[in-house]
């Protein structure tokens, strides 16, 4: 435990929306908890909540939803670096890079974006993976939630490739010590008494009907499991939808955090951290 960082603990591969920010948080909320105890990283994404609590408190049982497959990225880390190595030539090489390690050029030309392509279609069958998301946030501006795809890339490439190499070993120990699953939360079956971690997808970054109508599904199986689990709810202004079940049934603990910028859009935002643990 000594060697936990209590104030950052970062994805190793690009993700957006990870709650890396509130690694201080999830250390203190963790010292709450009673041996022996098991928590449930119920929408795990990159798995930060969930692996902050495991080096908070090693001795609890952890399970990381991990329904992104983020932890196939992980395992797949030494072929992506490879693939960032051969990037950095095309786009520019090391010596050109600027800034924090990356600097951002706009647009690659079409030359540049052939050899892009064909070097992340080379990969994907060499190795029957790609880390598209990792690839899409190099290589390209604006929504970084889908994954960059060599059959149907981007009308534009820009390159944003990280000078500095991916911490191979720092990546494959991301996943140390946590229970791996994959599964939709509807079909989890979480005994009474586990903790909790409930970062569900925000029903104000929801764009259209259909995943609409399936995230309130979502949010109906949150305020069930709430019942009789303490929990950490993350939650933008959506968060609203739980004004009564949080003020009515639960007496949470509140957090804020404002001006964290957005990965999608660029703009300021705010996040909030409810705890009953
Ligand atoms: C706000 S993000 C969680 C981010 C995560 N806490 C982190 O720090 O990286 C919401 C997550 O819920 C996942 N998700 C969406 N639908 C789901 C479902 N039906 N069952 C389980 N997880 C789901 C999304 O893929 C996304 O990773």
């Amino acid at each position: 435990m000594a060697n936990v960082n209590r104030g950052f603990c970062a994805p190793p591969l690009p993700f957006s929306g990870n709650k890396k920010f509130w690694a201080g948080e999830l250390y203190d909320e963790a010292m709450l908890i009673p041996p022996g105890a098991t928590v449930w990283d119920v929408f795990g994404g990159s798995g930060v909540c969930a692996r902050c609590i495991k080096d908070a408190r090693p001795d609890l049982r952890v399970i990381w939803n991990d329904f992104d497959g983020f932890s196939d990225r992980v395992r797949h880390v030494v072929e992506t670096e490879e693939l960032r190595r051969h990037l950095l030539r095309v786009v520019g090489g090391e010596g050109d890079m600027v800034g924090g390690g990356s600097r951002l050029r706009c647009p690659l030309s079409a030359e540049q974006s052939a050899s892009v392509q064909g070097l992340c279609a080379a990969a994907l069958k060499k190795y029957g993976f790609l880390d598209g998301l990792s690839i899409r946030r190099w290589l390209s501006l604006g929504v970084v939630k889908e994954a960059y795809n060599p059959d149907n890339p981007p009308a534009n490439l820009y390159a944003r490739v990280p000078r500095l190499p991916l911490r191979i070993a720092d990546a494959l120990r991301w996943l140390d010590g946590l229970e791996i699953i994959r599964d939709d939360v509807q079909n989890l079956v979480i005994p009474v008494g586990d903790y909790l971690i409930l970062d569900p997808p925000y029903a104000a970054s929801v764009c259209d009907e259909y995943r609409g109508r399936d995230t309130f599904s979502i949010l109906k199986t949150v305020r069930d499991l709430m019942a009789g689990r303490p929990f950490i709810l993350f939650g933008d202004a959506s968060i609203l939808f739980w004004y009564e079940v949080l003020t009515e049934k639960y007496s949470p603990r509140f957090f804020l955090k404002k001006d964290l910028i957005s990965g999608m859009s660029g703009k300021k935002r705010s996040e909030i951290m409810y705890s009953t643990w």
